[in-house]
């Protein structure tokens, strides 16, 4: 077994339970699931998060709902019950295959009464069809002969943590109709509370290797289950196998009737025929997107770890969904999306598997009109994207969030984080630089662009006296700071985001006349409204000193309290955690990189000298131990442009065991999905040196000293390119 491609661990410690469910999450880009056990235990946080399926809930907005768990699989030696906090366990190994999305667990267990049984449980999410799922359970008796049950089934008794009160839970499905249409098989039918979404499951449980073995359902209210008992003789192995099929309302009209034709089909096809289908399907995905680094095996698991949780949580065949933050993996940010997925995960798909990055920003385009809402309700014209946005559009960032102490803190990044709009329109342009997909550009991507651009025209602040443009009380990528005056991040990113709209614009009206003239009509892009823009980008406020090309991250920041951030060590939190949110305002100490943002998103506009100055005063005012995860990866990348390769390899570390080692300690709650993005931005923008030009993509390799060889392939307009780079 290559040991960089497998995450495993060789001890359960209940107190990294948590962290464990989500390193160990499996899923194939319809639903994930949380690796808790399929016995369940106290404490546990099970969690399968289907792509759509929202409901509302109270401060979050909406969120989304934990499906009912198809992993209950449990198994009687001689009526005791098999849990690893009972008997004697030995042998224990829990397994993730990257290379296939399989979870294993191996163990031997010694039963209070002292059979001893060898167990071995796989569990994988198809890839090859997204409403199948599958659990391998098998059991050898090693020093007895005896009677073993076990019981599969659904389990639609499953909450959601309170966002209220965290010991609190919230139940948002109810119970419609459960059955047992044949006596392997059963089925449940939820729907969620206020949303009204319908989910389907059904499950089949079939044993092989021993004979005589008798199936009956066991009618448990939300938890229909179907048992097997069979007799097992020592040395004797029995083998079963339990498919889940599900649907929802969303997928199809009648999910009730999917579920059981989906599950016919699959029993029909066999185990064995199902999980080649599924293999080859990951041999695709990994052909385009592996990453090889040899020299570095920690980095190289880590890369392909990030990848594949970046895999399993990309919708294939749904644009009207998006990868939220915490992809599919955990409750935090309760599925909502960010910028996360537009500026650190986009890249990495639209150099791989473009059509997965079009689906993402598919979602973008269908949630316009929620983001045209949004700008009105604001008193502004055009289109306004959400911070937190959810397949309705709506804005969905929580106005307030209850701290542990019982404290409210005001979340403002809803109404003032703005520079979202302008994140998304850089996506956009930079999904077409790369993958050159005219039908996307001209159909869809255009009309993002524009009318977001509509929204900056009249979102800007003419200020007479110091004759220019402004945008006040707005919060930057840096977050420990709130309502700020001209920050040079988002003022920049307007200019640059205007300037691409008159591009696309005039590139338009030569190209596609006509689509021109109806966006134009439909937008209101009035000559007015253009020459405005062009003002808008000529004298827009920018803060930056013209000799030395230092940039001050908002007006005021250099009048901060210069805290110098050893004198805080040793800690275990942010600065904004031990200053609270009014301390951290107060200080120059930076959450995640700003200005460093900027030239990171904007590399081409500016030079080495800029960087290098802006580099040298925000580098070391930044929290990057527990500040944000989206830092680190775009820290390597900057310090390995420097020529800081060592530097760059300690901040790209950071963001490797960003989860795996969980460096933050909030792993529990998610997997940091930008930070995995950024890491393979860190590999193939920052050590490789890509860099796309008008002749094509270059690389520029800076490689880590103990990096043997980086090779990788890409994808450039509809062709396909290896790269290996030696050190
Ligand atoms: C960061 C944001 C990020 C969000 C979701 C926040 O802590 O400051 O930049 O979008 O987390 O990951």
């Amino acid at each position: 077994m290559d040991s960089t491609w497998v995450v495993h661990e060789d001890t359960f410690e209940a107190e990294r339970q948590h962290h464990s469910e989500t390193i160990f999450t499996i899923g194939n880009g319809y639903l994930g699931t949380r690796g808790t056990f399929e016995e369940r235990y106290p404490g546990d946080r099970q969690a399968t998060l289907i792509h759509g399926v929202f409901d509302d809930a109270p401060i979050i907005h909406t969120e989304l709902v934990n499906a009912p768990d198809w992993l209950p699989f449990s198994l009687f030696v001689e009526g005791q019950r098999f849990a690893m906090n009972h008997g004697l366990v030995t042998n224990y190994l829990r397994t993730l295959h990257l290379r296939t999305g399989l979870l294993t667990r191996q163990l031997r267990w010694r039963s209070p009464g002292g059979q001893s049984v060898d167990i071995t449980i796989e569990r994988w999410a198809s890839l090859a069809d997204e409403h199948l799922l599958a659990i391998r359970y098998t059991v050898t008796a090693l020093n007895f002969s005896g009677e073993i049950e076990l019981r599969a089934g659904l389990d639609g008794l499953v909450e959601n943590p309170c966002a209220l009160q965290s010991n609190m839970g919230l139940l948002h499905w109810q119970r419609m109709t459960q059955g047992y249409p044949a006596p392997q098989i059963a089925t449940l039918h939820s729907r969620t509370r206020t949303s009204g979404i319908d989910l389907c499951q059904a499950v089949y449980l079939t044993v092989e290797g021993v004979e005589n073995v008798s199936y009956a359902p066991h009618d448990c209210p939300n938890c229909p289950q179907v048992i097997a008992r069979f007799h097992l003789a020592q040395g004797q192995t029995a083998t079963a196998t339990k498919l889940v099929t599900m649907y929802t309302s969303r997928d199809i009209s009648n999910p009730a009737a999917a579920v059981l034709e989906k599950l016919a089909e699959a029993i029909a096809r066999g185990y064995d025929a199902l999980w080649a289908e599924h293999v080859r399907e990951w041999d695709e995905y990994w052909r385009v997107c592996d990453v090889v680094i040899e020299g570095d095996d920690e980095a190289q698991l880590a890369l392909r770890f990030s990848l594949f949780q970046l895999l399993i949580a990309t919708p294939r065949h749904d644009d009207r969904v998006s990868i939220p933050a915490k992809t599919l993996s955990g409750f935090d940010y309760r599925g909502h999306v960010f910028w996360d997925t537009d500026i650190f995960i986009v890249p990495f798909l639209a150099f791989t598997l473009p059509h997965l990055a079009r689906n993402l920003l598919m979602y973008r385009y269908h949630t316009l009109p929620g983001a045209r809402d949004k700008a009105r309700r604001a008193g502004y014209q055009g289109a306004m994207y959400p911070w937190e946005s959810v397949p309705s559009g709506e804005e969905t960032t929580p106005h307030w969030v209850p701290l542990a102490d019982g404290r409210v803190v005001r979340i403002w990044c809803g109404e003032i984080e703005q520079h979202i709009s302008a994140d998304v329109a850089y996506a956009v342009w930079r999904y077409w630089q790369v993958t050159g997909d005219e039908d996307f550009f001209v159909n869809y991507g255009a009309e993002i662009i524009l009318d977001t651009a509509v929204f900056w025209g009249s979102r800007v602040e003419f200020n007479g006296r110091e004759d220019r443009y402004e945008i006040n009380d707005v919060i930057g990528p840096d977050e420990n700071h709130e309502h700020v005056n001209n920050s040079v991040f988002t003022n920049r990113m307007v200019q640059w985001h205007l300037r691409t709209a008159l591009h696309t614009l005039s590139w338009l009206q030569e190209t596609h006349p006509d689509k021109a003239s109806e966006l134009a009509q439909r937008l209101h892009l009035t000559p007015e409204r253009l020459v405005h823009w062009q003002d808008v980008i000529d004298r827009i406020y920018i803060a930056q000193n013209t000799e030395t090309g230092l940039m001050e991250q908002f007006d005021g920041f250099f009048d901060l309290e210069d805290l110098d951030l050893t004198s805080l060590e040793p800690r275990t939190q942010s600065v904004q955690g031990l200053l609270g949110i009014e301390g951290a305002q107060k200080v120059q100490v930076l959450k995640q990189p700003d200005v460093l943002m900027l030239l990171y998103m904007l590399d081409d506009e500016y030079d080495q000298a800029t960087k290098r100055v802006n580099w040298d005063y925000y580098e070391p005012r930044t929290d990057h131990a527990f500040g944000s995860s989206l830092g680190p990866a775009v820290h390597a990348i900057l310090g390995c442009q420097l020529g800081e390769i060592e530097r760059a390899y300690e901040h790209f570390m950071r963001a490797a065991r960003a989860d795996l080692h969980d460096v933050r300690g909030n792993a529990d709650a998610g997997i940091h999905a930008a930070s995995a993005g950024g890491l393979w931005q860190a590999v193939i923008f920052g050590f490789a040196g890509l860099k796309l030009t008008p002749q094509g993509p270059i690389v520029h390799p800076r490689l880590p000293s103990h990096w043997k060889k980086l090779s990788f392939t890409i994808r450039y307009r509809g062709e396909t390119r290896q790269c290996s780079l030696e050190s």
